[in-house]
């Protein structure tokens, strides 16, 4: 019972990781937000924790516009009381090479995967300061700091969610508020999907090219990727900030 007693915000909890965090922080004893823009399967994963005898609520939020952040974060006050952890995880995944990429691309993923997350930290904000502090965790990416062939949107975007994790753990540090990020390497979710797609391989050959670009031959789950979150926002990371925890099994050693 790690999280015991506390709250937790997770945008993108609809999915994926984001799921798989949501799942585990229940278990560890947090009440959930459930933040995202996919309805059914926002709602799924509240459904999921309730029948654990969690507890948890569902918001619609689209991160990328502010009014929705803040009605977010209000109605987790009005439930719940106040925000002990923010897992800023939910992505817009814009993949392609710098001439194919339109404006319209460029907001998107840098409105979402950036401006989102800043969002989210700038509403729980004052929650966590009148709490006494908090943990926040970025969902980056090995891609914030590796060359990938046809990923500049996604991959720009999350070297941005880096250097917004170190900013922040430097300014948010006088209000006992820790701020880290994951940097996951090949997760098999939803995205992965999508990545394929874009590339045009198929499935056994790119699962297995993905698998094969780090030590353990193998993509990793969702709950892996949670237990790295956990431990950020737990009080075990109580010395821990500005930090990138790697979990690439050894890709980008
Ligand atoms: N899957 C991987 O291999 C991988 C690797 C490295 C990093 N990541 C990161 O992990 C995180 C989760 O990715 P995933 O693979 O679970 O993807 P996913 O597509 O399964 O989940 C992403 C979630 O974000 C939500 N979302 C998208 N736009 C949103 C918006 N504007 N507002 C609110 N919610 C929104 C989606 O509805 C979805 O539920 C992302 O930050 C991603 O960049 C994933």
């Amino acid at each position: 019972m790690r999280l015991e007693n506390k709250v937790a915000i997770v945008t993108g909890g609809a999915a994926g990781i984001g799921r798989a965090i949501c799942e585990l922080f229940a278990q560890e004893g947090a009440k959930i937000v459930v933040a995202d823009i996919e309805v059914d399967g926002g709602e799924e994963t509240t459904r999921m924790i309730r029948e654990s005898r969690g507890e948890s609520l569902f918001v619609r939020t689209d991160v990328s516009v502010e009014s929705d952040v803040q009605a977010m974060v209000e109605a987790t006050k009005a439930a719940y009381g106040t925000v002990d952890v923010l897992v800023n995880d939910a992505a817009a995944f814009v993949f392609g090479e710098v001439q194919n990429i339109t404006d319209a691309d460029w907001q998107r993923v840098f409105g979402v995967n950036v401006i989102g997350q800043a969002y989210c930290v700038k509403h729980v904000l004052p929650v966590m300061k009148e709490a006494g502090g908090g943990a926040i965790v970025n969902i980056a990416s090995v891609s914030g700091y590796i060359a990938q062939p046809a990923f500049i949107p996604y991959n720009a975007s999350k070297g941005a969610v880096m250097q917004l994790t170190r900013c922040l753990a430097l300014d948010l540090a006088p209000y006992n508020i820790r701020v880290n990020c994951v940097c996951p390497g090949s997760v098999l979710t939803q995205a992965t999907e999508l990545h394929r797609k874009f590339v045009g391989e198929d499935r056994e050959t790119f699962l297995a090219e993905a698998a094969n670009s780090n030590f353990m031959k193998r993509n990793a789950d969702p709950r892996e990727i949670a237990c790295g979150a956990l431990f950020l926002a737990s009080d075990e990371a109580s010395f821990v900030t500005g930090t990138p925890l790697v979990m690439d099994g050894g890709g980008t050693a």
